[in-house]
């Protein structure tokens, strides 16, 4: 807030924002300086090459690592120093690059941890979360799997189980992390189409992808990493008719 706050715009306090967020694994950096803010019911997509920080990023916004340097944002509140599950009541969701849907339970057993661990998940009853559950289980399309075993579910109800857990935790963020990798072109066109549909539930987003198609079609904004550098911050056209971005990773990497 500034001296003259009072005085300007009401301006909507960012659901996220990143100042100077970098990551050091021993002398590597990983991400370096890296500022970025995103709006409720935006979504920013980032790309960059593989290896360029981007999944660093959001270990250090979830909380699974801690920053090296810079200051994490959450609707106003600095939490650097929180831990996951701290940060997961508070409202930041992920899924993740590489999908762990927890074995040996049913669909909606895993959805229901969600509903339990996520933002008000402490004061829900079982019936209330299994409820909630089940409305986010229909929402993502799984409802003729409820009671199939996790580890049963072929490769795009997977994805649609970890939108499940992550809607059912009640996220005013959520971080998508490839969530359409090893998906074929239809099934990247229906999960595109989930997350439009998951737009105006009072969420922002920030959705790691490299499928380029899907990135256009989704992004308000399109943040571009390489070598743990904000390289391009901007709107979709902008970003990805970008020389230097075309040249550090459309020109690479062709999808
Ligand atoms: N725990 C760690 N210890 C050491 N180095 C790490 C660790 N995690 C990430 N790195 C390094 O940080 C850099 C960025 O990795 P990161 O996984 O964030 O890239 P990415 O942009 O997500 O790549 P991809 O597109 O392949 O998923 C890489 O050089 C990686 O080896
Ligand atoms: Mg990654």
């Amino acid at each position: 807030m500034t001296a003259l706050g009072q005085e300007e715009a009401p301006t909507r306090v960012p659901v996220i924002e990143a100042r100077g967020l970098t990551k050091r694994f021993q002398g590597l950096v990983s991400v370096n300086a890296v500022s970025f803010s995103i709006a409720e019911d935006e979504i920013l997509g980032v790309i960059g090459p593989n290896g360029a920080g981007k999944t660093t990023l959001v270990n250090m916004i979830s909380g699974t690592y801690e920053p090296s340097d810079g200051e994490i944002l959450f609707r106003g509140e600095r939490i650097n120093h929180l831990p996951a599950f701290r940060r997961a009541h508070l409202g930041i969701a992920r899924t993740f690059q590489v999908m762990k849907p927890f074995p040996g339970m049913t669909v909606l057993d895993n959805v229901t941890v969600g509903a339990l661990f996520g933002r008000d998940g402490g004061e829900r009853s079982m019936a209330r979360a299994r409820e909630i559950a089940r409305e986010w289980i229909a929402f993502t399309g799984l409802g003729s799997r409820i009671e199939a075993q996790a580890d049963a579910l072929g490769g795009p109800d997977r994805k649609r189980l970890e939108f499940a857990k992550a809607l059912a935790m009640g996220p005013k963020l959520l971080l998508l992390d490839e969530v359409m990798a090893g998906l074929n072109p239809v099934e990247v066109d229906e999960v595109v189409e989930l997350i439009k549909k998951m737009r105006g539930q009072g969420m922002a987003m920030l959705v790691i992808e490299h499928v380029v198609k899907a990135i256009r079609s989704l992004s308000d904004r399109v943040m571009v990493l390489h070598h743990g550098e904000k390289i391009a911050d901007d709107d979709p056209g902008a970003v990805l008719e970008d020389p230097r971005v075309i040249e550090a990773y459309l020109g690479k990497r062709r999808k």
